[in-house]
């Protein structure tokens, strides 16, 4: 008998995605976090993607705009026109001044004419899935061309699901800050290409029973390698961090 494995393509070519970007190198989710993640030579990231108003969709992480722009006020609820002119790196250091936060099209074009891999996580804080969820995969379907080097992930099922209902053939990546009793039948649902969880959480029965499933493993965010150690033994695939120059060893 074949086994779930033996079904389930490996688009995965890496074992370490850079993180918001690579966010200890550069202001998280934007266009220079991607660059300086592909500076290190690793070959996917993982963004958020955020609705705003009119239907915007930007690539940011927070359910508002005050920490990582010059801005202020609920991410849902901010006008594309104004998300266009706040500044996203300043924050983050006097070099990164003048960087923006992308929209979802400008980091689809910056990813593939990087050769990367994307992670995109649908972000849900506030906004209902019935409109983030069909706008996503309206851009994807335009933007995006290489299926096999895009992974769509979220915490929101529901959300995986109206995306597998609406896109069957896009790998989903189901994440967990902790694993419930019913992730089994959560992932059969969606036809799910991965469990991506926290790191801290996971248990090393839990990993040996994801991987006895077929499913790929993925831990985030861990910036010491020798924090997931253990995990690679366990069966973890791919370990998804802030600053990838910390498994360099890996790339
Ligand atoms: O996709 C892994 C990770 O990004 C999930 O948590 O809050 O950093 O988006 P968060
Ligand atoms: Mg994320």
């Amino acid at each position: 008998m074949q086994t779930k494995t033996a079904l389930v393509k490996d688009i995965l070519k890496t074992k370490v995605m850079g993180h918001r970007g690579a966010s200890l190198l550069g202001p998280e989710n934007t266009l220079a976090s991607i660059r300086a993640a592909a500076a290190t030579g690793v070959k996917w990231v993982e963004i958020d993607v955020y609705l705003i108003a009119q239907g915007g969709l930007i690539i940011f992480h927070d359910a508002t705009l005050d920490r990582c722009t010059s801005g202020s006020g609920v991410t849902r609820e901010a006008d594309p026109a104004v998300v266009s002119t706040l500044d996203a790196g300043a924050w983050f250091g006097s070099e990164f001044e003048g960087e923006k936060v992308p929209t979802l099209i400008e980091a689809l074009e910056c990813i593939q004419s990087l050769g990367m891999g994307l992670n995109l996580e649908i972000k849900h804080d506030t906004a209902d899935i019935e409109n983030i969820v069909p706008t996503v995969l309206d851009a994807l379907k335009e933007y995006w061309i290489d299926n096999d080097k895009l992974l769509i992930s979220s915490f929101n099922h529901a959300a995986l699901r109206m995306v597998f209902d609406l896109d069957p053939q896009r790998h989903l990546g189901q994440l967990y800050e902790d694993i419930p009793a019913d992730w089994q039948a959560q992932l059969e649902q969606i036809h799910a290409y991965s469990l991506n969880c926290y790191y801290a959480s996971l248990t090393k029965e839990q990993a040996q029973a994801v991987k006895a499933q077929g499913y790929k493993l993925m831990c985030y965010t861990a910036n010491d390698s020798q924090l997931v150690a253990n995990h690679w033994e366990w069966g973890m695939d791919v370990i998804i961090t802030d600053d990838p120059t910390q498994f360099a060893a890996l790339i």
